[in-house]
C-alpha cells in the first residue's frame, strides 16, 4: 500500500514540483502516472524511493513512514521496491545472467540461491535463451527485459517504472507493458510513468494525471 497525504516538494531554488498530492495505491494495483514534462512524475518516484524527501506531507509505503525512516534503514527499505528506467541502466560489460545476479550479490544471497533465482526470473521475462549474451548485443526491448528481471529478482512487493518504453518502438513497448501486466497479475503492485496515451488506452488500468505538480485526475479506464 502506498499512501501519500498532502505531499508537496520544492527543490532548492526551484518552484514546487509537487503540490498537496494525496493518493492511495492499494496492494496489487496497476497504476499509470501521466502528465506533461515537468509535471512532477519522476519527483513522485524519487520520493517513493526515498532519494529525496517531501517539503511537506507524509508518504507511507508498505507500512513504512518515509519521514521517520532513518538513513541506516534506507537500503533495507529500497530492497522492497524494484525500479526500471527508460535508459535501462545495465552494467554494459556484463552478460545478461551477471546483470541480474549482481542484484542478488549486493544483498548477500548465496551462489546456490542465485543459481536458482536468476534462471527462474529470466524465464519469466522470456530471456532464458540469451542468458550468456552480453547486454550490448541485445535489442532495446531485450535490454529492458533484463532490467525488469533485475528489478524482480529480489521479489519486491512494488515495481516502479519511469518511462520504461520511452526508447522502444510501439510494438516492443506494448510487449513490455504486457510483461509488466503479467508481473502485476502474479501479485506485484506496479506503478508506471508513461507519456504514451496509446498504451494507456489499450491497457485499461487506473490512470493518475499530474498537472504542474497537482493531481489533476485519477480514474479507472
Ligand atoms: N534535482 C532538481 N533540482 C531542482 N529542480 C528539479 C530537480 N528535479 C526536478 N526539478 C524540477 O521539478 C519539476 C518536476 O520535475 P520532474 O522530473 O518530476 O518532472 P517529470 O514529470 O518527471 O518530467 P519528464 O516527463 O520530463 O520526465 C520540474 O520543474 C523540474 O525542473
Ligand atoms: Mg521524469
Amino acid at each position: 500500500m502506498i499512501e501519500l497525504n498532502n505531499v508537496s516538494k520544492s527543490y532548492e531554488r526551484g518552484k514546487r514540483a509537487l503540490k498537496n498530492v494525496t493518493l492511495t495505491i492499494r496492494d496489487g494495483e496497476f497504476v499509470f502516472i501521466m502528465g506533461r514534462s515537468g509535471a512532477g512524475k519522476s519527483t513522485l518516484l524519487r520520493l517513493l524511493m526515498k532519494e529525496t524527501d517531501p517539503t511537506e506531507g507524509t508518504l507511507v509505503v508498505n507500512d513504512v513512514d518515509l519521514n521517520r525512516l532513518s538513513r541506516r534503514n534506507v537500503p533495507k527499505y529500497r530492497r522492497t521496491i524494484g525500479v526500471v528506467f527508460q535508459d535501462f541502466r545495465l552494467l554494459k560489460h556484463l552478460n545478461v545472467y551477471e546483470n541480474v545476479a549482481f542484484a542478488q550479490r549486493v544483498i548477500g544471497k548465496s551462489t546456490a540461491e542465485i543459481r536458482e533465482n536468476v534462471p527462474e526470473v529470466l524465464r519469466r521475462v522470456g530471456l532464458s535463451a540469451k542468458y550468456k549474451a552480453n547486454v550490448r548485443e541485445l535489442s532495446g526491448g531485450e535490454q529492458q527485459r533484463v532490467a525488469i528481471a533485475r528489478a524482480l529478482v529480489n521479489r519486491p512487493k512494488l515495481l516502479l517504472a519511469d518511462e520504461p518504453t520511452g526508447n522502444l518502438d510501439a510494438k516492443t513497448a506494448e510487449d513490455i507493458m504486457r510483461l509488466l501486466e503479467e508481473i502485476n497479475e502474479s501479485g506485484t503492485t506496479v506503478v508506471v510513468i508513461t507519456h504514451s496515451a496509446d498504451i494507456v488506452a489499450k491497457m485499461k488500468k487506473r490512470v493518475v494525471i499530474l498537472d504542474k505538480g497537482t493531481l489533476r485526475s485519477d480514474e479507472e479506464l
